[in-house]
């Protein structure tokens, strides 16, 4: 598996360990903006997608109405094949998000991953995020980073995982690998901004799962589910 992008930074910046995955990781996204192209997944959409029964606060996230309604179709599939485990988001941002799989997936366990630290979280994301979710009972959050959380867990199998953290291609990568090994058979993940060249590494990555162990199930624009063999 590939190493955790943040846990190297617990050394020095110019300490070998630290330094070269880092001039790797600039490397890589700088050779997946070049091919940003070859890169791409054929857009593959579904026709009947459940209909929304509310109205997720949409000023608050980067998701629009279409991707709400693949993520709740993704997860009727883990319903209807009975693909055992919890969901996960890693990267909830103001949990916007984590509140309406929280709805979708309910009874079922929905957890929440994300630092609060860098990469647009922050302490006001933070208490915006608890109070979007006080009232949800089926939601924990796990106030670590996406390693940290992989190496902490012990909450048993994964249905779903909806990816969309670190936008570069060593995170997304690793986000993969990682939470991927904890998927269910047949179990799905969603990654979004997978269509965007400012984050031409997450195309990347997402575009190798599909030559390793993952096929694609579905691919509206900029987002993208995974299933896994
Ligand atoms: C694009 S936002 C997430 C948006 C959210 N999924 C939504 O639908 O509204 C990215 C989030 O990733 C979080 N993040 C940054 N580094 C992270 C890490 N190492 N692991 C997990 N989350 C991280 C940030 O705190 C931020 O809240």
């Amino acid at each position: 598996m590939r190493r955790d992008p943040f846990y190297i930074k617990r050394y020095a910046k110019w300490n070998p360990k630290r330094l070269l995955p880092t001039l790797r990781g600039r490397l890589e996204n700088r050779v997946s903006f070049y091919r940003f192209a070859s890169y791409a997944l054929p857009i593959k959409s579904v026709d009947a997608l459940p209909v929304l029964n509310y109205e997720p606060d949409w000023a608050n996230t980067a998701l629009r109405r279409p991707d709400m309604q693949y993520l709740w179709w993704a997860w009727q599939i883990c319903e209807s094949e009975k693909i055992p485990g919890a969901c996960i988001e890693v990267g909830c941002f103001r949990g916007v998000t984590t509140r309406f799989l929280a709805q979708t997936i309910n009874p079922r366990p929905m957890f929440a991953v994300d630092p609060y630290r860098g990469y647009v979280g922050d302490e006001r994301n933070y208490e915006f995020f608890c109070r979007n979710i006080q009232d949800l009972e089926n939601i924990c959050h796990l106030h670590l980073t996406s390693g940290d959380a992989f190496r902490a867990w012990r909450y048993g199998p994964v249905a779903m995982v909806f990816i969309d953290a670190v936008h570069d291609y060593s995170n997304t990568r690793f986000d993969i690998e990682a939470w991927g090994s904890l998927l269910s058979p047949r179990g799905i993940i969603a990654a979004h901004d997978t269509d965007n060249r400012c984050f031409a590494g997450t195309r990347r990555a997402v575009y190798e799962a599909t030559r390793h162990g993952y096929d694609l199930l579905a691919h509206p624009s900029n987002l993208t589910f995974l299933r896994k063999w």
